[in-house]
């Protein structure tokens, strides 16, 4: 079925999206970090933070050099603290194993931390013209529809049921423009036209083609049993702060889990927990319980209460640092809580 292939590349071309600074470039640097950070963020998001750390970070071998810390620092607001980390290990991996060079093929590249089987065909396809289909999440919904898969998506083997079906569609032959034009086209329609609900088929280029505007039953698929629930979960945050100065007292999270290697208050999770005044600290005085925020992850809603505490001295026994000013920190900080401080230390603005 090359006429879907073709009538996308026409499509994209025409109507898609264009002139993204990740568009204007064949150089694989600039395309893996451009994809890692759409993963789960907006295209308006990304192209502030893209300016920023391509800036900052102009190649893979700076970037490979860097500090995790900066890396960190640099993403915070993007969330998914785990892609910046794997971004910093792949970085340091392409350095170290491949001479600084991107591997060309999907193969090679999804060997690499934080690219996954459909992120390592995009940057194939469009650095490289490699004949590899995509299938992210929206990818998915366009091709289902297309086929009228009726595979359960929630079941790995039928996922790669549907990748079989869906490098199907790419033609042998098809050239490097046009591998470029299709994968953008692909992940255009998911986003713009195809859409999860009320999917725009009557400016769809592939409405002739497609099996579930048939039975004109377009949302009937993807078929996906599972359902993503998110979890309340409740977080005290003990504010520790230094009468003298107004420091706060940061500590990383360990290396796992959410908010992996991120500076935080200290995380308690009960209020019994948190109505303890801090250990190790002397001239203590009465706490304040400031109102809660609310910030949701992928699989979790969190409620995060701060519990400010004054003391004259402590000393925590663990690693973690003093900061006085929000905009000094060189430490990555979830964006809730460099939101929360701004505004309640000394000198930030
Ligand atoms: N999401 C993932 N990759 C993308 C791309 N290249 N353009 C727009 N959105 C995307």
């Amino acid at each position: 079925m090359s006429l879907f292939f073709d009538a996308v590349v026409r499509w994209q071309r025409q109507h898609g999206r264009h002139g993204l600074p990740w568009q204007r470039t064949r150089e694989p640097y600039l395309v893996w970090l451009s994809e890692i950070m759409l993963q789960q963020t907006q295209v308006s998001t990304v192209l502030a933070y893209f300016d920023r750390f391509v800036a900052r970070f102009p190649d893979v071998q700076a970037l490979a050099e860097a500090d995790v810390e900066e890396v960190l620092t640099l993403w915070s607001g993007l969330g998914y603290y785990s892609r910046a980390r794997n971004l910093h290990r792949c970085a340091r991996q392409v350095v170290e194993r491949h001479e600084g060079r991107f591997p060309s093929r999907a193969e090679a590249l999804q060997t690499l931390p934080g690219i996954g089987p459909s992120t390592a065909a995009a940057i194939a396809a469009f650095c490289f013209g490699e004949r590899v289909s995509i299938l992210d999440g929206n990818v998915q919904r366009v091709l289902s529809r297309l086929l009228a898969f009726e595979g359960d998506l929630a079941q790995a083997g039928q996922v790669r049921v549907l990748w079989q079906l869906a490098q199907d569609l790419v033609p042998p032959h098809a050239v490097h423009d046009d591998m470029a034009a299709y994968t953008q086209g692909l992940m255009d329609l998911g986003a713009m036209v195809c859409k999860r609900s009320r999917p725009a088929c009557e400016i769809c280029p592939a409405q002739a083609l497609c099996k579930a505007r048939a039975r004109q039953q377009p949302t009937a698929f993807p078929v996906k049993t599972r359902q993503l629930r998110r979890r309340t979960e409740h977080w005290w945050l003990q504010v520790v702060r230094r009468a003298d100065d107004g420091a706060v007292w940061l500590q990383p999270r360990p290396d796992r889990g959410i908010w992996a290697g991120l500076y935080t208050f200290p995380v308690l999770t009960s209020v019994e927990a948190a109505a303890q005044p801090p250990q190790e600290a002397e001239g203590i005085g009465e706490p304040i319980w400031h109102e809660p925020v609310h910030h949701s992850l992928t699989h979790r809603e969190l409620i995060l209460q701060p519990v400010e505490w004054p003391v004259v001295r402590h000393q925590p026994s663990g690693p973690g640092r003093w900061v006085r000013h929000v905009d000094d920190l060189v430490l990555g900080l979830p964006a809730p809580l460099r939101v929360w401080l701004r505004g309640r230390l000394d000198g930030a603005g």
